[in-house]
């Protein structure tokens, strides 16, 4: 039998921050995919706030960005919640992506699969921000893979004071559930 390639996984991860629990999450989410698939990290810091002025031709760190998700098997989002909803610098990068980069192309989130993650500093584990997203990728038509949802509350109980974080086994058991009915989303 052909071995299979691992597949491409794109981390999205919604938080700028050098330490960010968001990308924590996400670096466990990766040893749970394990040897199945490749989780890279998508960097879009650089990517300048949305201007129509501005849009063609399209700021080089917007093309890598459009690059990196069009050469993605799935996505797979790390949200933080601001104000019960998702922060601006994911709606920026998301509107970038959800312009088509030429006339003849379509734009690169169409019908890309995607999953839903995050880690939050109150109560609600991002699960508010996580809905909000969900709308809003479901409007641009990716193929959102609904459930299951890692939501984490109370992040800062979870670190130590230099900000590492542990995730309680029951965590990374739902971490490993998503990242496994992922992995079935992306290979039916
Ligand atoms: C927050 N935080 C937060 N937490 C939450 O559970 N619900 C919320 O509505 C908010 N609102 C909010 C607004 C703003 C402007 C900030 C800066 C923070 C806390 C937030 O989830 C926490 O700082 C996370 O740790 C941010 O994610 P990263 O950067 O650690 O990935």
């Amino acid at each position: 039998m052909l071995e299979q390639q691992p597949l491409n996984i794109l981390a999205i991860v919604g938080s700028l921050r050098k330490d960010s629990f968001n990308r924590q999450l996400a670096e466990a989410a990766r040893d749970a995919l394990g040897d199945r698939a490749k989780l890279h990290f998508l960097s879009y810091a650089d990517v300048p706030l949305f201007n129509q002025d501005i849009e063609y031709p399209a700021p080089e760190a917007v093309s890598r960005a459009r690059a990196a998700v069009r050469e993605a098997d799935g996505l797979w989002f790390f949200t933080p919640e601001y104000n019960h909803s998702f922060p601006g610098v994911l709606k920026n990068l998301i509107d970038w992506l959800s312009r088509p980069a030429s006339e003849t192309e379509r734009q690169v989130l169409y019908g890309k699969p995607a999953a839903l993650a995050g880690i939050s500093g109150g109560m609600s584990g991002t699960l508010v921000a996580q809905d909000q997203l969900a709308m809003l990728l479901s409007y641009l038509n990716l193929r959102l893979m609904n459930v299951p949802r890692v939501a984490v509350p109370n992040a800062r109980t979870l670190a130590d004071a230099q900000g590492r974080l542990t995730l309680p086994d029951k965590n990374r058991a739902f971490l490993q559930k998503e990242a496994d009915a992922l992995i079935a989303f992306l290979r039916p």
